[in-house]
């Protein structure tokens, strides 16, 4: 399902960004993998409307995987159960890479990575339960100090299908050089496909696919504003100005498909980022940011792109 012969591209999960219309967007421009939002495994088993819908994917997107997070077996067992119930959902991934402290101090996201032992018995429980083609973890070099290869070899033991690696620690959070070396020295201690991720993009994509040697690489940041790196990572070549803004307006269309009138709202982040660099921004934000009526942004986003 997953070919990492192919070293795919892979669009990296991202809270408040990677919803269902975003990864529309990312799978026309050739994303190969996507992966939802975190989804909180307590969330998943109170079963609410919003989380639910969470869930949801886009027919383009096969293989689709949903990361969750949490840290207490009997509530990943029971949030594995809901999520076999969908037939849609090809995989589960395991955050282990959050570094926000609400998700630190339940013991999840990357404060797992101070207890292997407590990661490869929620990786197991994954493993059993789980009906789905894939078990993955995402993760950091580690929470302090960087200590990749014992975190991968505790995937793989606890029967992990592959990982994806964010090259930073987790008390690192965004910032601070992301480092590639770090995931060689796991790619060369598992035997699982390694995801390379963090701060990967145009200009330094061909240098991280040598410096990690990985099986496929992950692009976050990169792609928000961004969405067509992907084509032009796999073709090297841009895409036209005319082409862009085709696909803002189209993006907002799926948004207010998705998220009906609360779109407007949600959009205003994507809009700025779609207008950095562009002459004029700071006016087109401070203008679409008063914008309440679907029609006045579709007007406002065909004039200024
Ligand atoms: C706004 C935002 C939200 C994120 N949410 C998640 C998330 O839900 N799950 C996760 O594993 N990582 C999350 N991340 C981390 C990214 O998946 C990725 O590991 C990180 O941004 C580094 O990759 P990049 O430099 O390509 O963005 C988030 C990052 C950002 C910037």
């Amino acid at each position: 399902m997953i070919d990492f012969s192919q070293k795919p591209l892979v669009l990296a999960p991202m809270a408040g960004f990677s919803d269902l219309p975003f990864r529309d967007v990312v799978k026309k421009f050739g994303a190969d993998l996507t992966i939802s939002e975190m989804i909180s495994s307590n969330a998943l088993v109170f079963e609410s409307k919003k989380t639910l819908k969470m869930l949801q994917k886009n027919e383009s997107e096969a293989p689709y995987i949903v990361q969750i997070a949490g840290s207490n077996e009997e509530i990943i067992k029971k949030a594995v159960l809901i999520l076999n119930e969908f037939d849609f959902i090809d995989g589960i991934d395991l955050n282990c890479g959050c570094p926000v402290s609400k998700v630190i101090k339940q013991n999840a996201g990357s404060a797992l990575l101070n207890d292997l032992d407590l990661l490869k018995r929620l990786v197991d429980t994954i493993k059993k339960h789980s009906k789905k083609r894939t078990v993955s973890v995402k993760f950091r070099l580690g929470f302090k100090d960087k200590y990749p290869k014992l975190i991968a070899r505790a995937c793989e033991e606890a029967g992990a299908d592959f990982v994806s690696i964010h090259a930073r620690t987790a008390k690192q959070l965004y910032s601070g050089k992301a480092d590639y070396e770090a995931i060689l020295e796991a790619k060369e201690a598992v035997k699982i496909p390694i995801i390379a991720n963090g701060d990967i993009n145009k200009d330094n994509f061909k240098e991280v696919q040598k410096s990690t040697k990985a099986d496929a690489f992950m692009i976050g940041r990169a792609s928000v504003g961004k969405p067509w790196i992907f084509y032009e990572l796999k073709h090297e070549k841009s895409i036209s100005k005319e082409l862009k803004k085709e696909l803002i307006l189209y993006h907002f269309e799926a948004m207010l498909k998705h998220y009906g009138k609360e779109a407007v709202k949600l959009f205003r982040k994507h809009l700025h980022e779609y207008s950095k660099t562009l002459a004029n921004a700071a006016l087109f934000r401070a203008t679409i940011n008063q914008i309440e009526a679907e029609n006045i942004m579709i007007k406002n986003i065909e004039d200024f792109f």
